[in-house]
């Protein structure tokens, strides 16, 4: 499958009823929090529960717009809880039309100080909701949908073509290697037992709710704060950048048009230089370059993302939103939503922003521009 050797094992789109009941794993982060909201606001009758473990990354009031609303709050029900605990899955897959499994860990910088975590809910937890899913598939029909990343390929050569879905897979990081490991076992799953199962690839996802430890929430709350901003190394690093709204969307979109079996890259069409993501941040917020500090690099890091998207768009799905606006509307929110990130950036997070820059803002030296 995820190499195009499956085609034709899989079956094809998949059949939700009418008013689908959708379990949603991570759905207090921030991919799965978008989903969670636009599935929703759209009022056709879906019912969704999310499971959540609420790591440092999940928050309830990420939700917290749709459980204001009465009749979304209704068709949304709340459970904390583990991937990787087959009690706490098999229920809750048992009763569902589909499982959308956004639960992971997330952040790359994190993985190479603690991979433990990444393991146990990348590997083991995929297998335990897969087992469930597969047991459940013996009396009716149920999708999985597993939330990959463009990271499972590995690294780009400047020239290098995009990767397409049969590109191998080479991941670099913890965090790369957990989803490529998640990945092949959803393949199995296809192969070995039939499951009923489709992976989506995003590349680097930005929007409001993005937890302040990734690139663009970062630099934009520290700038709000006229704190330093860490570019790593060169800062020539290339990502292919992807509005949350357009993610979500794509994961719908695969959910019921998708092939099972099949996974599908969704490419954000905006491929830049993290120093021009900067430069672009900083004019929106009207701040200047003399906050970037060039910092010690990411070891292992990757010089550049790329997707071909052309298996996405047969399939009749497109992006919506441009980068600059995008962008614009990212920063608005967090200007607007300063109680949000504030309070996500307390606690854990000082331990967290000691680990991993104390040091390289201390031997930091000017970025020039
Ligand atoms: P996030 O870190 O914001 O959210 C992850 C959520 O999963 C959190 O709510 C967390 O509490 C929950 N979680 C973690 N471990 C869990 C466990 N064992 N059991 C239950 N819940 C658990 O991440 P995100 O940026 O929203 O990413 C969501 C998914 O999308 C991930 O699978 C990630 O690999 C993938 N992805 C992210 C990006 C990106 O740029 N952010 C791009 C492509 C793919
Ligand atoms: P990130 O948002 O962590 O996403 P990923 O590593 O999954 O691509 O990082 C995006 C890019 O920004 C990546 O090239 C690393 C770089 N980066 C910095 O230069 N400084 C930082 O403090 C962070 C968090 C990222």
């Amino acid at each position: 499958m995820t190499d195009g050797e499956g085609e034709g094992e899989g079956k094809l789109a998949f059949a939700l009823p009418e008013r689908p009941h959708l379990l949603v794993t991570g759905g207090a982060g921030f991919i799965g929090s978008a989903f969670v909201r636009d599935v929703l606001a759209r009022r056709d009758g879906t019912r969704i529960t999310v499971l959540d473990k609420l790591t440092y990354a999940g928050n309830r009031e990420n939700l917290a717009p749709a459980l204001a609303d009465e009749e979304q709050g209704a068709r949304l029900r709340f459970i904390q809880g583990d991937i990787a605990d087959p009690d706490a899955v098999a229920p809750l897959v048992a009763e569902a039309d589909a499982v959308l499994n956004f639960a992971a860990e997330s952040h790359v910088d994190r993985s190479i100080l603690d991979p433990e975590a990444f393991l146990t809910t990348g590997v083991i937890g995929v297998h335990v909701l897969l087992e469930a899913v597969r047991r459940t598939q013996s009396s009716r029909p149920i999708r999985f949908l597993q939330v990959s990343t463009d990271e499972v390929y590995g690294s780009l050569g400047q020239d290098d073509a995009a990767w397409t879905e049969s590109s191998p897979l080479a991941p670099r990081s913890p965090y790369a290697a957990a989803k490529a490991a998640g990945d092949l076992l959803v393949r199995s799953y296809v192969v070995t037992y039939g499951v009923d199962a489709v992976i989506t690839r995003g590349s680097n996802t930005y929007g409001p709710f993005q937890h302040p430890e990734k690139l663009i929430p970062l630099f934009l709350t520290n700038a709000i704060d006229d704190a330093p901003l860490p570019l790593y190394g060169d800062g020539m690093q290339r990502r292919d950048w992807l509005y949350v709204s357009d993610h979500a969307g794509a994961i719908e979109h695969v959910l019921r048009r998708g092939r099972g079996g099949e996974a599908y890259n969704v490419a954000g069409e905006a491929e830049l230089p993290n120093r021009e993501v900067v430069a672009a941040l900083l004019e929106r917020l009207g701040k200047p370059w003399s906050l970037v500090r060039r910092v010690e690099d990411r070891p292992g890091h990757d010089r550049r993302y790329a997707m071909d998207g052309a298996k996405i768009h047969a399939l009749g799905w497109r992006n919506r939103v441009p980068f600059p606006e995008g962008l614009g509307r990212t920063v608005d929110w967090f200007i607007a939503n300063r109680e949000w990130w504030r309070a996500v950036r307390s606690g854990e997070w000082d331990v967290y922003y000691r680990r991993q820059y104390e040091r390289r803002l201390a031997t930091s030296t000017n970025a020039e521009r």
